[in-house]
């Protein structure tokens, strides 16, 4: 009787011990049958994050791959939308691409995509185009493992409570804002999460975009904040992902956080990013 393993139509080895696949032998840019998706959605929910090196894609080579984990979220955070290819964003500091960008350079705190709107997204998924000789890579942090292991106390204290996310991708795109632009979007989502699909409880908060606990002072808030925001930064959550071109990056958005180091901004970095729509966070 063959392991489920022989028979999958692709190889998934662990990335590291806090989370992560590599999943090899298998060309995204072809279409792919219902039994190989549903395939990769397990392995993508077991592991949390997932990377197909050595892809070769076309913005709708990309786009079709991502259909099969639900409806395209469309770019919401941009004055413009790409007329031909809505969803798709540039994270890039190359500026004469006549496309969606943003994110240029820099260092970015750990963050959830979307997590200032009611409903943020599920998944994103990153195609590495042009990667810096050193730097700008991609860290991943473990959310379940963050919530799983916090001591008892703190999980009662925690369990039912909201937390303020806001972001303002024009003023403050990568650092913690020290104000609020009354203009940019914000939501408060349940600091716990539990995972739709998993049953899993994961902490949905992070250091760039979450702002303040509903209900306390600032001082307890931020005492608070700053508590859960080191714990879940440890290194033993962590995966740091160093690009190579080719790269395809798949995270569950509703369960880990992601951050990125520094780079030289006169190297080249182009990363192009679709979303995946998700539901609004449950407790
Ligand atoms: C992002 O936060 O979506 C971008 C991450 C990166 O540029 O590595």
């Amino acid at each position: 009787m063959p392991m489920v393993a022989d028979v999958l139509p692709f190889k998934v080895s662990p990335l590291s011990g806090a989370l992560g696949a590599t999943i090899g032998g298998i060309d995204l840019s072809q279409y792919l049958d219902a039994a190989t998706v549903a395939a990769l959605r397990r392995a993508w929910l077991e592991n949390v994050i997932v990377v197909f090196p050595g892809q070769t894609l076309t913005e709708t080579d990309q786009e079709r791959f991502c259909r099969n984990f639900g409806e395209l979220e469309i770019v919401r955070s941009a004055r413009a939308q790409d007329a031909g290819h809505p969803s798709i964003m540039l994270i890039t500091n190359v500026r004469d691409t006549g496309k969606v960008t943003a994110l240029e350079n820099g260092e970015m705190y750990f963050h959830y995509d979307q997590c200032y709107y009611e409903v943020p997204a599920d998944a994103t998924i990153l195609y590495a185009m042009e990667v810096p000789k050193e730097g700008g890579h991609t860290l991943f942090a473990n959310c379940y493992t963050a919530y799983e292991t916090l001591p008892g106390d703190v999980k009662r204290r925690i369990d039912g409570l909201k937390a303020l996310n806001y972001y303002d991708y024009r003023r403050d795109p990568t650092v913690r804002p020290g104000t609020l632009n009354p203009d940019a979007p914000r939501w408060a989502h349940p600091v716990v999460r539990t995972h739709p699909e998993t049953g899993r409880k994961a902490l949905f908060i992070n250091r760039l975009m979450t702002i303040s606990i509903e209900g306390m002072d600032a001082v307890e808030s931020g005492e608070l904040l700053t508590f859960l925001f080191d714990h879940m930064e440890q290194a033993r959550f962590i995966y740091e992902h160093k690009w190579t071109v080719g790269d395809l990056m798949m995270w569950d958005n509703r369960c880990s956080i992601h951050a990125r180091t520094d780079f030289d901004p006169s190297q080249r970095r182009m990363m192009r990013r679709i979303t995946v729509r998700g539901g609004a966070p449950v407790v």
